[in-house]
């Protein structure tokens, strides 16, 4: 595993003279932000050795190295999901390789269910903590040497981070909400029993992703930001049918918003 992780950081170090300390992971339907991206390298997932391949629609599955917000930065263009039947470590694994390239900073984005019920469709919701529902921890088995064998959880999405967010946001006069994030398998959305029982057990927002990343991530010591765009809604009396298509076009509406708060941040980031 640490050979494999090793090899594929040292193939990205030979193929891109970027040496980026920021990674951004771009969600579902929000893809946008890579346009923004003054792209210096781009590889296709296929392309770089131990990767594994994306396969769901909307995602194009590509590893970049470019400049944002005049910092340099690797941005992962399309994640792997569990509900895809890629193993933890496989889902995982982008994040490994990025640790050993140096990446002290991760951005992290996704589509998410609101239970809130405050919530509104197309909200942008800075993730302040999360839970992880997912049928399989991603560090499970041998703990490997870049963090100790039982990883505090105290900040997993961090302060400072934070307030640079809510500062941005209010400069721009964004409206973003807060919440917690729970990581569910997928693929079913959910049923309103299950929408219900999540919001029961603490969560504002549902989705199908982003925590195995985070807690890799945090086990690696990188830090991170990770903002949900609510695309549906699981709130009582406002349930209706989703598709992938309705979560989408509804990622798709306010990535610009999301966009601009991840620019503005990692501008101001000191290299
Ligand atoms: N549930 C789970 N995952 C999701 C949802 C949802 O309602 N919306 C977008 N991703």
């Amino acid at each position: 595993m640490l050979e494999t992780i090793k090899e594929t950081a040292e193939w990205l170090r030979a193929h891109t003279e970027l040496r980026p300390h920021i990674a951004i992971i771009l969600g579902t339907g929000l893809g946008h932000l890579a346009s923004e991206i003054d792209i210096v390298d781009a590889f296709p997932y296929a392309d770089v050795p131990h990767f594994p391949v994306s396969t769901v629609e909307g995602h194009q599955g590509r590893l970049l190295f470019g400049r944002l917000g005049g910092q340099p930065v690797m941005a992962l263009d399309g994640r792997f999901h569990y509900y895809e039947g890629y193993s933890m470590t496989e889902v995982t694994f982008p994040v490994r390789v990025m640790h050993e390239l140096g990446i002290d900073t991760l951005f992290v984005s996704n589509a998410a269910g609101g239970m809130n019920p405050d919530f509104e469709i197309g909200d942008l919701m800075l993730i302040t903590d999360h839970i992880n529902h997912m049928p399989e921890h991603p560090l499970r088995g041998k703990n490997l040497p870049t963090g100790p064998r039982f990883p505090d959880m105290s900040e997993a999405y961090d302060h400072q981070l934070l307030a640079m967010a809510r500062d941005i946001a209010a400069e721009k006069g964004i409206r973003v909400r807060e919440g917690v994030y729970l990581g569910t398998s997928g693929p079913t959305f959910e049923t309103p029993a299950e929408y219900r029982m999540f919001r029961i057990l603490g969560a504002d927002a549902v989705g199908m992703s982003t925590v195995p990343e985070v807690i890799v991530a945090r086990h690696s010591g990188i830090r991170v930001f990770g903002v949900s765009v609510i695309t549906d809604l699981g709130v009582e009396g406002k349930i209706v049918e989703v598709s992938h298509e309705e979560v989408q076009r509804a990622a798709n509406a306010v990535q610009p918003l999301m966009a601009d708060i991840f620019r503005t941040m990692i501008a101001r980031l000191e290299a």
